[in-house]
């Protein structure tokens, strides 16, 4: 087996050692050739003099050409400090090359390629440290949490990919049947149904890092196939689940980054997250809180706000101490911004002992006194206004939340925000289907279940863990009683014949001894993300698609031969 390369110290010096590698990089200088070796832990300096049999041949030497080389291992004159073998470098007696490589397409030392150029040519790209490191702590992360859970006695079991499609949110992929003809496997979204399955079969403490399959629109913090760090437990609260995912962050933390995190980690209901962060997934690393001030304005003599009150609507303000740093124009640029999320304008205040700014007019002694309370107003204040109804108020003072941060550089990238949002709704109105779908799915036990008729105030025994912004996982207790989840079911519009089509096998099982049960699923890549501290899913995943869920290394997906369509029987329309 190879020596690591950074296995290499001074303490070896005298020694004659064997190492393999790649050319990161030759220089030839006054004679000398000097050769950075790279291997997976890293480089070491490779000397040949002119004298040297291989002097010519290393000379010839081509960035990432595949070497062998002999040597002895020799202190260096001047120590190089921003390298781990810096003390050391090795004088080559033999060198033979292994492989040759072409020209890079990108320079993995100084890499200003487009991402698609990287894409294309990832196994290149996953020569550079950065993604390297990446991988390593995606590695260690499963390391950390198969020894955690491990320790906890639960089991890991694989499910299969080759599923029945459920609802479970989004879209399925599908997976034509040879065999049966006519018929489709889908790709689990996740395991869901199979570990509540486990549960009925008594293996009371299940985990899996379970690949998971999507086909939604994808964002930074989304591919079509992802992991998940997947649980389910029986005869637990959700006190209990949350406990063993606190014990489960805080071994990874501990292991992976070195960082003990504070534990127990806060709880924050559903609802106060909305009113005050215009988010279910709050970043809590920096604060500017959403405030109301509806009340503010009631009396005031501003048509557009007291039309938008009389409307049932709301009035919201977020507060930045950086009024200077914004001109008129940045503040069009904002109103721009959270145009996209359905808000028709955005009005702004400035304070300085006095208001300035779009609304300044209809802001009296009287309500610029109010505001100076309730809004807590310092000097250099700048105060940005949506009036509407609740949600859309809050979801673009929400994301204006995070962008003004974002600008004003206010989110400290070293720190670890952890909250738990609670009491989700049980159900939420989808625009798409004209109908109310399960918030979080299907089989979530709700807060009472007798009481499902008001669809828009039904709470689900159900939690995500947040991470800077960023929701790591969800999870809940699951409906473990046969009527309770008809109950459900008929409440999402599902008719008998409906549900048992569906998943007549999930209600079957629970008529025979299903005991209480809940989990969560985390999302290994957005954990890895948030330890490595990168926004880019694609950044933690060794081959990941583009935003159009293409490969464009092995351009997948791909067109078939007629011959495998035949055999599906699948016809393609135009
Ligand atoms: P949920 O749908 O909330 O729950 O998914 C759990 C976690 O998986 C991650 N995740 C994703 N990561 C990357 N790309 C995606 N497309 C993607 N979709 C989800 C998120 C999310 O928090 N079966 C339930 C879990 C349970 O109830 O136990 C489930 O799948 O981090």
């Amino acid at each position: 087996m190879k020596i690591n390369n950074t296995s290499i110290n001074k303490e070896n010096v005298g020694e004659v050692v064997t190492l393999y590698g790649w050319v990161n990089r030759k220089r030839d200088l006054g004679g000398l050739v000097f050769i950075d070796l790279r291997d997976r832990s890293g480089i070491i300096q490779l000397v040949v003099n002119p004298e040297s049999d291989v002097y010519e041949l290393a000379s010839s030497l081509k960035n990432e050409y595949v070497i062998k080389v002999t040597g002895e291992v020799v202190l260096r004159k001047e120590a190089n400090k921003n390298l781990k073998t810096g003390e050391i470098e090795i004088n080559i007696q033999s060198l033979e090359v292994l492989n040759k490589s072409l020209e890079l397409p990108f320079d993995l030392n100084n890499t200003t390629a487009l991402e698609d150029t990287r894409l294309k040519y990832r196994y290149l790209d996953l020569r550079r440290d950065e993604l390297k490191n990446n991988l390593m702590t995606k590695h260690k992360v499963m390391q950390s949490v198969r020894s955690y859970l491990n320790s906890l006695e639960f089991m890991e079991i694989e499910t299969p990919i080759l599923c029945k499609s459920t609802p479970e949110g989004a879209r399925d992929y599908l997976v034509p049947s040879r065999v049966n003809k006519g018929c489709f496997y889908a790709l689990p979204q996740s395991p869901q149904l199979f570990k509540q399955i486990l549960m009925v079969s008594g293996m009371e403490r299940y985990y899996q890092i379970a690949r998971c399959f999507r086909d939604e629109d994808l964002r930074a913090d989304r591919q079509p196939e992802f992991t998940q760090i997947d649980m389910e437990m029986s005869f637990v609260t959700e006190d209990d689940v949350m406990k063993v995912t606190e014990g489960l962050l805080y071994h990874v933390f501990k292991e992976v980054k070195g960082i003990e995190i504070k534990l127990p980690i806060d709880r924050m209901t559903y609802d106060t997250a909305i009113d005050l962060y215009g988010s279910d997934k709050p970043d809590l690393r920096f604060e500017n809180p959403i405030y109301d001030i509806t009340d503010n304005f009631k009396e005031s003599e501003f048509s557009l706000f007291n039309n938008i009150i009389n409307e049932g609507g709301i009035i919201n303000a977020l507060v930045f101490n950086a009024a200077s740093k914004y001109s008129r124009k940045d503040i069009d640029k904002l109103g721009e911004y959270v145009k996209t999320y359905g808000a028709k304008a955005l009005a702004f205040l400035k304070y300085n002992g006095e208001f300035t700014g779009s609304i300044a007019k209809f802001v009296t002694e009287s309500i610029g006194d109010g505001l100076a309370k309730s809004l807590n107003l310092k000097d250099n204040d700048l105060i940005l206004i949506i009036a509407g109804d609740k949600k859309m108020v809050k979801t673009a003072l929400g994301a204006l939340r995070c962008k003004v941060a974002r600008d004003l550089d206010l989110i400290d990238k070293d720190k670890y925000a952890f909250v738990w949002v609670t009491d989700f709704p049980m159900f939420e109105y989808s625009e798409e289907e004209g109908r109310y779908i399960a918030c979080h799915h299907p089989f979530t036990l709700p807060q009472d279940i007798n009481d499902l008729d008001d669809k828009e105030k039904a709470l689900a025994r159900a939690y995500d863990i947040v991470i800077n912004g960023y929701e790591a996982g969800g999870g809940s207790l699951r409906i473990y009683n046969p009527d309770d989840q008809e109950k459900v079911l008929n409440a999402l519009g599902f008719t008998k014949e409906e549900a048992e089509r569906q998943f007549g096998f999930l209600l079957k099982a629970l008529t025979y001894g299903c005991p209480p049960h809940g989990g969560l699923a985390i999302g290994l890549e957005r954990l890895t993300m948030i330890l490595c501290g990168t926004e880019n899913i694609r950044d933690v995943i060794a081959f990941p698609k583009t935003t159009s869920a293409s490969c464009l290394m092995t351009e997948a997906p791909s067109e078939v031969s007629e011959k495998q369509l035949k055999e599906l029987h699948i016809k393609l329309s135009d």
